[in-house]
């Protein structure tokens, strides 16, 4: 599909549904699901072929049924009414703009956003997102094939602040922390911790604590939060660029 001409009158566009979508987020408390669709477009990314990425792809009833997107059907019904009001703005802005919109209406950090993203009808194989079973190697293999690091892994796990799992979407129960409408660094906090009555910690989430490059940056963002609004701003605009040079 063509790139979205990127004029002044997208650009009012864009700041519309910037309202509208913090509208919908608080009316419907959904931060945390929208959140997710927009990691889940853009991490299919594989920098080495250039497909995948944060390209609207997930709409695409063939990539919203594999199971690691159960429940996003939601959020992307969420962002087709907005998008119904605002039709020039492509799927694939939509979404990065909702997860930006979703973190900084929690409480979260700024992060900066570019448009001109352009939609895509191909979706990836199935198997392109994390495994919540594994460990850091998984871990390493998913983010180094979008092109992202080891500060990219622990900064955007981060994202756990908000929301929970459901049993019947992942087969995970429960959320990470005891505010998960709000956007903070008690991941971190819960994180180091360790178990605590009815919140939840992923085997992907542990291995944040158990590897020697991982560690050291759940330590600083447990105790400045500060580093890690800055870090996670950073990180979040690159896993929402992946694959987008802005025209
Ligand atoms: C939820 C896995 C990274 C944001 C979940 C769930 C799982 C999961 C199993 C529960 C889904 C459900 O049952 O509804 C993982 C793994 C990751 C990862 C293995 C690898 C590091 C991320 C990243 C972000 C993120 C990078 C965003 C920056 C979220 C959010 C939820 C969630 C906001 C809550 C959704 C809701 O409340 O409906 N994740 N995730 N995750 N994830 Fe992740």
């Amino acid at each position: 599909m063509a790139l979205p001409v990127v004029d002044t009158e997208y650009l009012k566009e864009i700041e519309k549904a910037r309202r509208d979508l913090r509208a919908l987020i608080a009316n419907r408390n959904c931060a945390p699901i929208m959140l997710r669709l927009a990691w889940h477009d853009a991490g299919t990314y594989d920098v080495s072929t250039k497909t995948g990425g944060p390209n609207g792809s997930i709409r695409n009833q063939e990539e919203y049924s594999h199971g690691s997107n159960n429940g996003l059907k939601k959020a992307i019904d969420f962002c087709e009414e907005v998008k119904s009001k605002h039709p020039k703005i492509t799927y694939a802005d939509l979404y990065q703009l909702a997860g930006v919109v979703a973190v900084e209406v929690t409480g979260g950090p700024t992060i900066d956003f570019v448009s001109g993203r352009k939609d895509s009808r191909i979706s990836p194989r199935e198997g392109r997102l994390p495994d919540a079973k594994k460990g850091a190697p998984h871990l390493r293999d998913i983010f180094y094939r979008m092109g992202l690091s080891d500060k990219d892994i622990v900064a955007l796990s981060g994202g756990h602040t908000l929301g929970r799992a459901h049993p019947e979407r992942s087969g995970f129960d429960g959320p990470w922390t005891e505010d998960p409408l709000k956007f903070d660094n008690s991941y971190f906090v819960e994180l180091l911790k360790g178990e605590s009555e009815g919140l939840l910690k992923l085997p992907t989430d542990k291995a944040l604590l158990e590897d020697p490059e991982f560690r050291p940056y759940v330590e600083l963002y447990a105790k400045d939060e500060d580093a890690f609004f800055k870090d996670y701003a950073e990180s979040h605009k690159k896993l929402s660029e992946l694959g987008f040079t802005p025209g």
